[in-house]
């Protein structure tokens, strides 16, 4: 009888949290604190400027995506550039006919990583939909390749991209509406492994897909927020105008900035490009920013994290 009340209370609980429909609570970066170096000035396998990056997590890996040099702004033709936490280049994948790379997703399978990108580019050089595929150096796949499974979290979604948040195993998907824009949906990543997009904790509209006519250059989440990224390099802009913000995936609302970040304000040309999040080995969660710096024909990867949760 005591363990019957007990499982019962328990189910109470669970379906409680469950029917809330919510992203449960977390810490939330500080995006007015200080930014560090991670490192500065790296090439990548190809020579265009960096786009996202991801962390394998469990396997301690980092990995970079760009487009690949000569390929056209709407082929969708991606380099993935794994690189050590010091920089250097330890592999490298194409991708054809892919997407732009604003973010992607890296998940530990055992000793392998699994990419999740955008696949399918439409007319504009966006993936259509998501794919699940492993890293492999040295291999280029095509959207027609095999070994890669494809996914449609959204079927009225025109374009699919995500992040991973490797700290509570989450896949968050952004997707663009042709009658509304740009939407988050967050969604268990072991369950969207299996195909299954079936119950999203969040599902919103993206607030500020542009802010004051900047970019938009990069998203990741940990816990109950999404970090966003805006901003152009020195070159468009003669200003540094980069800013972050956090928004309440439960709410959809904006909870702190947009700020101006002044990550890596002296770099050369300075194009902020993408956000993950990575928890290192002993513990500390870090919010990643990344730059490109350098000339036209050899851009470097520059990447910054935040530490400082509230
Ligand atoms: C590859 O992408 C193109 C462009 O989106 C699409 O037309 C084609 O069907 C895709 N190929 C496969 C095998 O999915």
């Amino acid at each position: 009888m005591v363990s019957f009340s007990f499982t019962g209370l328990m189910g109470l609980v669970a379906s409680a949290v469950v029917s809330a429909a919510a992203v449960p609570s977390s810490p939330r970066f500080d995006l007015s604190k200080p930014s560090y170096d991670l490192f500065r000035s790296k090439p990548l396998h190809d020579d265009t400027v960096q786009q996202g990056f991801a962390f394998d997590n469990v396997n301690r890996r980092l990995f970079v995506a760009q487009r690949k040099n000569g390929a056209d702004d709407t082929s969708g033709d991606l380099a993935i550039t794994q690189l050590d936490f010091s920089g250097k280049e330890l592999g490298h994948m194409y991708l054809k006919g892919f997407g732009h790379g604003v973010a992607f997703g890296a998940q530990a399978d055992g000793s392998a990583t699994y990419l999740w990108t955008e696949v399918d580019a439409n007319t504009k050089g966006y993936g259509k939909q998501l794919a699940r595929f492993k890293f492999t150096n040295g291999k280029t796949l095509t959207n027609s390749s095999s070994g890669i499974k494809k996914f449609k979290p959204v079927a009225a979604a025109t374009e699919h991209t995500c992040t991973i948040d490797p700290v509570y195993n989450r896949l968050v998907v952004r997707y663009h509406l042709p009658d509304s824009g740009k939407h988050i949906a967050v969604y268990d990543l072991a369950k969207a492994t299996k195909g299954d997009f079936s119950s999203p904790l969040a599902n919103f509209k993206q607030p500020l897909p542009k802010t004051k006519g900047k970019n938009f250059q990069g998203y990741a989440a940990y816990g109950k927020y999404l970090y966003l990224l805006w901003g152009d390099s020195y070159d468009v802009s003669s200003t540094l105008n980069s800013e972050v913000a956090s928004v309440d995936m439960n709410t959809g609302k904006l909870v702190q900035g947009p700020l101006i970040t002044k990550a890596g304000s002296t770099l050369s040309f300075r194009e902020p490009e993408g956000l993950a999040i990575y928890k290192t080995a002993a513990g500390q969660v870090r919010l990643f920013l990344g730059f490109a710096s350098g000339k036209s024909g050899d851009r470097r990867s520059n990447l910054f994290y935040k530490n400082a949760t509230v």
